[in-house]
């Protein structure tokens, strides 16, 4: 049995939803772990594309989904994507998607504030999602969350609800001046959801637990990225969680020595939306060449992506933090036709080169970003299907990012369809299935 943690390396979408979709083929229950609909997973199958916010992107391989405690669910978008999911044909019932009963809701109030929070702001603001993750995450935090378990109570929900907006509706009309929310018409919306979503409900550690004992594969997918991190990414321009990959453990209910594997998501550029810091952006013509050609908007929000050079700091940084043991390297093919690349080395500040990502904005702003220039490539990779058929240039450039990663890249994504990828080692193939796969067939729903 093998345990695999899927992580960003860098700031998000890097290509997380297209590797988990097709690694999700050899696993039997994909777990999310953290985040909430901030997240936008895509996967292209044979050109038809799907773009996950909360169902983990196992369910288009008919897998057991999961919705960990470590999540913060709004229960109307998860519906709303449920029932796209099902028009579609893929089976959303309560033996293939599974919702930790612990896991936070997103309520009215959360996005109302992060929205009038983030308008406040002004120049100064951090350019979330809207979504309402960060108050979310702050009631958890803060013992004033609600979970789904009591949503399925309704006088606990409907006690709560009352209570809670007595504080929300407060701060809302005299610190925001917007207009209050209303308890009764929460609580009416909020009972359909739960009825709904009931029978989804469950106790996910026991779930996974006896996933571990009949030794099947599990498969954690991350959000975001290891420098949105809440702790170790690029604070305050983060999100509200931890995404590294020791989050999977906490955010599922799952002990540490039961993950094997952990692959870093690399894109072959770097990409950021939202403010924050980016040493490798690129304000010239090869940005923007590199937004267009990778068709960098943004998967939630629709926002253009702020586009530069690949970044080894960074990737250090992530491989150090998440432990990686595998990188896979997507969107090769948005390199193609460059004359040549770089690929950011170090740091220099201060005429010192710095051996360790720094904490302070102010240092970080001071940088400059070292180069390293590597030849590239005339040739079209999109429809390579194997390594040696690679040009001999991408091969050295996947090489460099090997060696200063220190770490084997195991995964290449040349396109977004699942099948525009080259993938040299599985990890559930490495680790001997305890039966054969069976793709695409509802086998989990038969158990
Ligand atoms: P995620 O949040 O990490 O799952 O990534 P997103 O889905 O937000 O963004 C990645 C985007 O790149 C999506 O539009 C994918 O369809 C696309 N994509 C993924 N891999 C490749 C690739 O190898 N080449 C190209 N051209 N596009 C890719
Ligand atoms: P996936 O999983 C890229 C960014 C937002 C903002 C910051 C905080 O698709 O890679 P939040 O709404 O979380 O409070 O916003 O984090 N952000 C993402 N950027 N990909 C994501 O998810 C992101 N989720 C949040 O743009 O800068
Ligand atoms: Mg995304």
């Amino acid at each position: 049995m093998a345990s695999v943690v899927v992580i960003g390396t860098q700031w998000g979408d890097e290509g997380k939803g297209k590797i988990v979709d097709l690694l999700a083929e050899h696993a039997d229950v994909v777990v999310r772990f953290q985040g909430g609909n901030n997240a936008g997973h895509t996967m292209v199958i044979r050109g038809e594309k799907f773009i996950n916010h909360l169902v983990p992107s196992g369910i288009l391989q008919n897998k057991v989904c999961v919705l960990g405690n470590g999540m913060v669910v709004d229960p109307a978008v998860l519906l709303q994507e449920m029932d796209f999911l099902a028009g579609r044909g893929i089976d959303t019932g309560p033996d293939r998607i599974k919702i930790s009963e612990i896991a936070q809701l997103i309520m009215p109030y959360h996005q109302k504030i992060d929205l009038a929070r983030e308008n406040k702001k002004g120049a100064q603001q951090i350019g979330t999602t809207g979504r309402g993750i960060g108050p979310a995450y702050e009631d958890k935090v803060a013992r004033r969350g609600i979970r789904f378990v009591e949503l399925l109570e309704p006088e606990t929900f409907d006690r709560m609800v009352h209570e809670i907006l007595e504080e929300k509706n407060f701060y809302l009309q005299n610190y925001f001046k917007v207009q209050p929310i209303d308890a009764e018409s929460v609580v009416r919306q909020y009972r359909e959801y739960a009825d709904r979503l009931a029978p989804h409900v469950a106790n996910v550690s026991v779930v996974i637990e006896a996933a571990v004992r009949k030794k099947r594969h599990l498969l954690f997918e991350g959000s975001q990225g290891t420098h949105l991190d809440i702790d170790h990414g690029t604070y305050p321009y983060v999100t509200s969680s931890n995404t590294l990959a020791a989050n999977a453990c906490c955010g599922a209910g799952l002990g540490p020595k039961n993950l094997t594997d952990v692959i870093g998501i690399v894109k072959a550029y770097t990409t950021r939306v939202g403010k924050g810091p980016f040493p490798t952006e690129l304000a010239d013509e090869i940005g923007n060449r590199l937004q267009e050609k990778g068709a960098e908007f943004g998967a939630t929000t629709g926002r253009r992506r702020r586009c530069g050079w690949l970044d080894a700091v960074i990737l250090r940084n992530a491989v150090r933090l998440n432990g990686v043991t595998s990188l896979a390297i997507t969107k090769l093919d948005v390199l193609d036709g460059l004359e040549e690349l770089k690929i950011c080395t170090g740091y220099e500040h201060r005429g010192q080169i710095l051996d360790a990502f720094p904490a302070s904005l102010k240092v970080l702003a001071e940088c400059r970003p070292v180069y390293e220039t590597l030849p590239g490539w005339s040739e079209t990779t999109s429809a390579t299907k194997r390594l040696s058929r690679l040009p001999k240039n991408v091969k050295r450039y996947l090489k460099r990012i090997e060696e200063l990663a220190g770490t084997p890249v195991e995964i290449i994504s040349v396109g977004p369809d699942r099948d525009q990828t080259i993938v040299i080692k599985n990890p559930f193939v490495r680790a001997k299935p305890a039966r054969k796969a069976t793709p695409n067939t509802p086998r989990a729903r038969k158990r």
